[in-house]
C-alpha cells in the first residue's frame, strides 16, 4: 500500500460495504477522496422528481466523468457548461446530453465550436456585444442561425448568499429592455436567467430575483419562453444549515406561476453545489501537531480552497481505532505546501488527543473542493475510493450519521 499510491481501488472498483474508517485502516500516504455515488444519486433524483421544472447540472462544481455518468443515469439530461473544455468533456462522456453554454463572456471561437461541432444551441449573454458575437459565430455564411435559445442574464443581489456572484455578470438594469428586445429578434426561444449567489441561505433570494424578472418582462413587453433561476441551492455545512430544499422549490414555483409568460414557458435551474456536495469527502493524515495546529496532507491548493480563502468550516471526524473518548478541542489546519497561506483557520473540533499519524475525514467536499485541486508544490496527487456510508451532513432526508468518535466529557 505505501509503495502503490493507487492501491485503494479506483472509483469504478466494485464495492462491498466500505466506510471511510475502513480506508483509514489501510494507512494511505496520500489524501484519499471518498466517493459516495449513492449520495449523488439521491440528490439528482430529488431535483429531477421535485424541482418544478428542468434541472441542469452546473459542471464546474465537480466535472468528474464518474459523477457525470451517475447524474445522467439518475435522469439529469441537461448540463450547464462554462468553457469549451467542459463542453468537450461532457460531450465525450455523455454523447446525448443537452449542453447549455451559460458563461456570459465567451470566446467567439468557443461559441462556433460549441454550435457547429457539439450541437450546443443554448447560450447566455448580458451585453449587446455578446449577443452580436453569438449571432456572428453561429451564422452559416450570411445566414443567421434560426435555432438559438438565448438567455439574458439579469444582475441580481447576492445578499442572501454566502458567495457573491453579483458583481461580475448580469445586465445593467438600464440595458435589460433593449437587450431582451434584441435577443428576441435573434432567438428561437428567449430566456431570462440569473444567479442569486452560491449557498443562498433563504428562498427569499429567489423570490426577490423573480420580482426583477417580472419587472423586466413587463418593461420589455417580450414573450419569454424560459426562466432559469440558476444555481445557489445550498448544502449543509457547520454554521450554515439552510432550510429544506422543498421550501426553495415551492417559493420558486409560486413566483414562476405569477410571471406574465405563456403556459408553455419552461422553468429551469442550474444547481452545482446541491447536486454534488455530498458526493465526496477527503481522508487526510495528520503529519505533525504543534499545539492546536494540525499539519495535514491536503490544503488550500488541494480540496480545501474555500476553507483557506473564505474561512468555510467543514465537518470533520477522527477515524481512529479504538475510538478516542477524549473531550473535543478546537484546531486549525496547515496544508502540505510550503506556503503560509496554506492555512485553514476553522476552527475544526476534534478529540483533544489527535496527533501525528491520525486520519481525519473532512466532509462535504464534493462541490468546489475536489474540483479546485492543483499540483502546486508537488502535492495534489490523490487516490479515490468508493464508500457506502452516509455523508457527514445531508439535505436529502437522512439524519446525520452517528459520529464514530463520540466524545464524552
Ligand atoms: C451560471 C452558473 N450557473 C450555476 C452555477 C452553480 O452554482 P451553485 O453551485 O451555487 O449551485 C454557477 C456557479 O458559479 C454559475 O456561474
Amino acid at each position: 500500500m505505501h509503495k502503490h499510491h493507487r492501491a485503494l481501488g479506483l472509483a469504478s472498483a466494485p464495492i462491498g460495504s466500505r466506510t471511510g474508517a475502513d480506508i483509514a485502516k489501510q494507512r494511505p500516504v496520500q489524501p484519499v477522496t471518498l466517493l459516495r455515488p449513492h449520495a449523488a444519486r439521491r440528490a439528482a433524483s430529488f431535483f429531477v422528481e421535485r424541482f418544478p421544472g428542468r434541472s441542469l447540472y452546473a459542471v464546474k462544481a465537480n466535472p468528474s466523468p464518474d459523477l457525470l455518468k451517475i447524474l445522467w443515469d439518475s435522469g439529469v439530461t441537461h448540463y450547464d457548461v462554462a468553457s469549451i473544455a467542459e463542453i468537450r468533456l461532457v460531450r465525450e462522456t455523455l454523447p446525448e446530453a443537452m449542453l447549455c453554454f451559460m458563461h456570459p463572456v465567451k470566446a467567439e471561437e468557443a461559441i462556433a465550436e460549441a454550435y457547429f461541432e457539439h450541437g450546443v444551441k443554448t447560450f447566455s449573454l448580458d451585453t449587446i456585444e455578446e449577443l452580436e458575437k453569438i449571432v456572428r459565430a453561429t451564422a452559416s455564411g450570411e445566414v443567421a442561425a434560426a435555432d438559438l435559445n438565448l438567455l439574458v442574464r439579469l444582475r441580481v443581489s447576492s445578499e442572501h448568499a454566502k458567495l457573491s456572484l453579483a458583481s461580475k455578470f448580469g445586465a445593467d438594469p438600464r440595458d435589460v429592455s433593449t437587450l431582451l428586445m434584441a435577443a428576441r429578434q435573434a432567438a428561437d426561444a428567449l430566456g431570462i436567467c440569473f444567479h442569486v449567489g452560491s449557498q443562498a441561505m433563504t428562498p427569499a433570494a429567489y423570490a426577490e430575483a423573480m420580482e426583477r424578472v417580472r419587472q423586466a418582462i413587463i418593461e420589455a413587453a417580450v414573450t419569454v419562453d424560459i426562466v432559469d433561476v440558476g444555481g445557489g441551492f445550498p448544502s449543509s455545512y457547520p454554521g450554515m444549515e439552510p432550510p429544506p430544499l422543498e421550501t426553495y422549490f415551492s417559493v420558486i414555483h409560486s413566483a414562476f406561476e405569477a410571471l406574465p409568460i405563456s403556459y408553455s414557458a419552461e422553468l429551469w435551474c442550474e444547481p452545482g453545489r446541491a447536486l454534488c456536495a455530498e458526493y465526496a469527502s477527503v481522508l487526510v493524515r495528520v503529519e505533525k501537531r504543534r499545539g492546536d495546529e494540525l499539519y495535514i496532507n491536503d490544503g488550500a491548493y488541494g480540496a480545501l480552497f474555500d476553507a483557506a480563502h473564505i474561512g468555510w468550516r467543514y465537518p470533520v471526524r477522527l477515524l481512529r481505532e479504538p475510538e478516542s473518548h477524549v473531550r473535543p478541542a478546537k484546531f486549525s489546519f496547515y496544508g502540505p505546501t510550503c506556503d503560509d497561506l496554506d492555512r485553514m483557520a476553522g476552527p475544526f473540533e476534534l478529540p483533544a488527543d489527535v496527533n501525528a499519524g491520525d486520519y481525519i475525514e473532512i466532509g462535504m467536499l464534493g462541490a468546489y473542493g475536489c474540483a479546485m485541486r492543483t499540483q502546486f508544490n508537488g502535492f495534489g496527487v490523490t487516490e479515490s475510493a468508493i464508500v457506502d456510508d452516509e455523508p457527514m451532513a445531508s439535505l436529502y432526508g437522512i439524519s446525520a450519521p452517528a459520529q464514530s468518535n463520540v466524545v464524552t466529557l
